[in-house]
């Protein structure tokens, strides 16, 4: 689901983004061609040669450069009277939808931008955009072209400061220069281009420019103002603001506040206005009641009724966007005034109460985006009011990830220009209303996370537009036969996730580009229906119940695969080799056989994990290595692998990920693995290997986790890792052989949150410096890293964990030989929340200030020679919920208050001389004394001078 929100999320970002930004930009110039009967000037032709000869042009875009006649070259325009070259068009289309990120990145112009085209003089209209001149500087000679009055450098991989002599591009009327990494000092400059009708800075840093709204203000003719993503949060005031000409006023992606905006009354012509991703909080309700404001103290926030007020006032506006921000409250009816509204983009904010009737007023609606609020009320209030005027035009609807209840009114069907509906994620029950095959112009149909129920309605079948469609996570039942899918020639992507008591075979008359089914219940056989699609990219049938051989055929439809997911079935049989591109997991399966090969270089994720694979790596991992080069994640654990594991690691340069756990790999880690350069995350646990951790693996500087657990590895524990590996944050060498002392060059992890040392031959003492382990002084936060399952022993048990690592702190450094005390320093490791230093020769007491770590839930220090009273201050560790102190020499009373208490005698046994409760034997003079009597001999002990305790004396005449 969580997927499913993102891919749409991004789908609505991206539709309103075109909506605001791209149209005027890129498609109001068209071109012109030279006059064929004009030569062009030679200067002028040399000039782009030379320009030319600087760029790398790896889809030949420029292979008509060459001739006499440069006004014909592709992309050049010249003047039909004097040929000189007045146009410059090299624009690469970043937004081609139907264009693959490799044929973009393809089609970009890279390489250095030659001084020789301070030649091309006449030059009116330059656009680079979307090219990538990697690090270069914006030219300043630019400034020179003085009779340029559109220049279009956006996105084209340009950083630094834009220079000042832009400010000498006196005509200019179209100005982009949208890109990251880009900045200004100041933007003064900007104030001489008085001509400028339509500028463009998204993305550029006008963090520097407080006077950002003082230089735009002496723009006259501004019309369209882009300053997505600039971070701005202010502006130096301006006493009046004039604005007349503004249409359009984009200032999405920033950190303004609301009180940011009251000049905004004197927009009196705008059209468009984008506020979407600020900070602003607007209480809406304030607004909806005057009367109430004068009683609101609202004046530290710079507040004024007037700006309250704001946007109802801009009555021309047609689109208003203000998604993702704190926007809270009902929608208020003041936004009534705003009748011309053709965009209005709310979501993710916090929006409550009902989707208010008045709604249906706006008549010119075309999108309504109310997305990811917390909007209840039923939904046949919005749609189901017959009278209402907004069904009329409204185009796209998302009401998606609200609270709405009910059932789907049959008025659903008078949207009759409905392109694009989503319901999903919402609380919607009863069926699908047969309306619903009126809106014969729905291309996207996302009902899925409700509770609808019945069938789905044969009338679907009308909706011949139909290109997306998703019904996950709901009650359907019956069977959807595949006559109901034959109209539906442009479906695309079907989602059919979790709709177990639902039958569906698509019909071949639609060939699916995505299908999602997984927890459905489709086996045991592979569905046969499938031989029919024959477009499929991605195919996901994970925990499908299915337990089959996968047909012959289906591995023919393979090459096309971009995703495919069979993971958690039975699937069984041997895999073929294959092609398949970009991600494939068919893990938790019954697979045996060899491991397949793949023939395809697209490859970035491969999971086999779980299932019953044998035979050598190297087959794959070396003879593939071409194939395989960018691929990003490999998991072959739990298999039966077995063999050495090979050492030709050198050419996955992009390998973020490998985890080889679980099977019988045998022999010496290889070096090559050291290689892996871009290497987060590599666990070899629960194999055979055996030998010395390679050096190399230094070079591996991103590592984040490494598990190595389990092996026969038996090398000492090298600085190797301390001073390279900042970022590693989870090391598990439990049950090896590893031997020495650890190295204080641990100390410097300070990401490090899990340190599992334990069921090794360690000697020496614990680190003082330990204590510095910064992650564990902290207390995690939830951020999620990339990790595999990693098994933790705690509180005695096993534990599996994945998802929940990021919370996860821990220390064990269980049964090794560690002789001293436990530093004093460890407490400082306040966010701490599982401590095993259990079968060890420690020595000691239990630090006074062991409560520090409030966070502690397990402490085991079992089986060692620690001796004093139990510290009182242990009572106060409100989490712990396992201790073990057994087989200690602990002596005195048990501290008394409920947490000690609470666990068994098994915690305690083994200690000669400790008495109270949950022990049986009560201590000596238990009714007088408060003080456990055993002090005296506690004091003593610090000097160290005296002889063994009782319980030491005891313990060595037994051995
Ligand atoms: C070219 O010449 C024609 C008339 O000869 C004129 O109308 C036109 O505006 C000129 N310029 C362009 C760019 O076509
Ligand atoms: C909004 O319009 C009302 C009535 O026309 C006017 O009194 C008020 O000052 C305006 N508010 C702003 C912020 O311009
Ligand atoms: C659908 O669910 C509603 C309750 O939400 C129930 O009353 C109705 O009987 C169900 N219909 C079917 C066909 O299961
Ligand atoms: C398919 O379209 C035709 C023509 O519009 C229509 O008559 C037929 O009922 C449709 N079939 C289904 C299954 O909806």
């Amino acid at each position: 689901m969580a997927t499913l929100m993102d891919v749409k999320t991004s789908f609505v970002v991206v539709l309103l983004h075109c909506f605001l930004s791209l149209a005027t930009l890129f498609c109001i110039f068209a071109f012109a061609r030279g006059n064929p009967n004009v030569p062009c000037k030679v200067r002028e032709r040399e000039a782009l040669l030379t320009f030319k000869q600087g760029l790398r042009d790896r889809s030949n875009r420029l292979s008509s450069w060459i001739g006499e006649e440069c006004c014909m070259w592709r992309g050049i325009g010249c003047d039909n009277i004097t040929a000189h070259v007045i146009q410059l068009n090299l624009r690469n289309n970043l937004y081609d939808e139907f264009a693959g990120d490799e044929a973009l990145e393809q089609s970009q112009l890279r390489g250095v931008i030659s001084d020789s085209l301070f030649e091309l003089k006449h030059l009116h209209y330059l656009d680079l955009s979307g090219n990538n001149f990697t690090h270069a500087h914006i030219p300043s000679f630019f400034g020179g072209l003085q009779n340029l009055r559109y220049l279009n450098l956006s996105f084209a991989g340009f950083v630094g400061t834009i220079p000042h002599q832009l400010a000498n591009l006196s005509n200019l009327h179209t100005l982009g220069i949208g890109g990251f990494s880009l900045q200004v000092d100041n933007l003064e400059w900007l104030s001489h281009l008085s001509l400028l009708k339509f500028l463009d800075l998204s993305y550029v840093n006008l963090s520097k420019a407080s006077n950002w709204l003082q230089v735009m203000n002496m723009l006259p003719s501004l019309s369209e103002l882009h300053l997505s993503s600039c971070e701005l949060d202010k502006y130096d005031h301006v006493p009046y603001v004039n604005f007349s000409s503004l249409t359009l006023l984009d200032l999405s992606s920033n950190n303004f506040v609301y009180s940011t905006f009251n000049w905004m009354n004197s927009l009196t012509s705008l059209v468009t206005l984008d506020l979407s991703y600020n900070l602003i909080q607007i209480p809406l309700t304030v607004v909806h009641n005057m009367s109430c404001l004068r009683n609101l103290d609202l004046s530290r926030n710079n507040f004024s009724s007037t700006a309250l007020n704001l946007f109802y006032n801009i009555t021309t506006l047609e689109r208003l966007g203000l998604a993702y921000n704190n926007i809270r409250g009902v929608l208020p009816r003041a936004l009534g005034s705003l009748s011309r509204l053709t965009h209005l983009d709310l979501s993710l904010n916090h929006l409550d109460g009902k989707i208010p009737r008045f709604l249906g007023n706006f008549c010119n609606l075309q999108l309504l985006s109310l997305f990811m609020n917390n909007l209840g009320g039923g939904v046949h209030e919005v749609l189901g009011n017959s009278s209402a005027c907004i069904s009329k035009n409204l185009e796209f609807l998302d009401l998606g990830g609200n609270r709405l209840s009910g059932t789907l009114p049959d008025e659903l069907g008078k949207y009759q220009k409905l392109s694009v509906l989503f319901l999903d994620g919402n609380l919607l029950s009863g069926p699908i209303p047969m309306s619903i095959g009126n809106l014969s112009s729905l291309r996207t149909l996302f009902v899925s996370s409700n509770q609808l129920n019945g069938t789905i309605p044969e009338s679907l079948g009308h909706l011949s537009n139909l290109e997306q469609f998703s019904i996950s996570d709901n009650l359907f039942e019956g069977s959807v036969s595949d006559v109901l899918f034959s109209n539906l020639t442009k479906l695309k992507i079907l989602y059919a996730s979790s709709t177990n008591l639902l039958t569906l075979r698509v019909s071949s008359n639609c060939q699916l580009r995505t299908l999602i089914m997984n927890s459905c219940r489709l086996g045991p056989r592979f569905p046969a229906w499938l031989q029919s699609q024959k477009d499929l990219r991605a195919l996901y049938l994970s925990n499908a119940s299915i337990s089959d051989v996968i047909p012959s055929w289906f591995w023919s439809l393979s090459p096309q695969f971009e995703w495919l997911d069979l993971s958690q079935n039975q699937i069984h049989g041997s895999i073929p080799n294959f092609s398949s591109a970009y991600s494939i997991d068919l893990s938790s399966n019954n697979f045996f056989g060899p491991l397949p090969h793949i023939f395809s270089s697209s490859i970035r994720y491969l999971d086999l994990s779980n299932n019953s694979f044998h035979g050598s790596l190297s087959p794959l991992v070396c003879e593939q290595k071409d194939k395989m080069r960018y691929v990003q994640v490999l998991d072959f654990s739990k298999n039966l692998l077995s063999g050495e594991l090979p050492d030709c690691w050198m050419n996955y340069s992009d390998l973020r990920m490998l985890i080889l756990g679980s099977n019988k790999l045998t022999g010496n880690i290889p070096s090559s693995l050291g290689s892996l350069s871009a290497l987060e995350l590599l666990s070899l646990k629960r194999n055979n290997l055996s030998g010395d951790l390679p050096m190399s693996l230094q070079n591996c500087k991103g590592l984040v986790t490494l598990d190595l657990s389990e092996n026969h590895l038996s090398s000492g524990l090298y600085i190797w890792l301390g001073n390279s590996s900042a970022s590693l944050r989870v090391l598990v060498l439990r049950s090896n052989r590893f031997h020495g002392s650890i190295p204080q060059e641990y100390c410097h992890f300070n990401l490090l949150q899990i340190i599992d040392l334990s069921h090794n031959k360690l000697s020496g003492f614990i680190p003082q410096c330990f204590g510095n382990l910064s992650a564990m002084v902290r207390q995690v936060s939830g951020e999620t890293f990339r990790t595999t399952e990693i098994i933790l022993i705690m509180k005695g048990a096993e534990y599996e964990y994945s998802q929940s690592l990021s919370l996860v702190t821990s220390m064990d450094l269980s049964s090794n030989n560690l002789i001293g005390e436990i530093p004093e320093e460890l407490t400082s490791l306040y966010g701490i929340r599982f401590l095993n230093l259990s079968h060890n020769q420690l020595h000691g007491k239990i630090p006074e200030k062991i409560s520090n770590m409030t966070l502690l839930e397990s402490l085991d220090v079992s089986t060692n020679q620690l001796k004093g009273v139990i510290p009182q201050s242990m009572a106060s560790l409100t989490f712990l919920n396992y201790l073990n102190l057994s087989h200690n020499h602990f002596f005195g009373r048990i501290p008394s208050g409920t947490q000690l208490q609470s666990f068994s005698a098994q915690s305690f046994i083994g200690n000669h001389d400790l008495c109270g409760p949950p022990l049986t034997p009560s201590c000596v003079g238990d009714d007088s004394s408060l003080e456990p009597t055993p002090n005296v001999d506690d004091e003593g002990d610090e000097n160290g001078n005296r002889g063994p305790s009782l319980n030491e004396a005891i313990l060595k005449v037994r051995s």
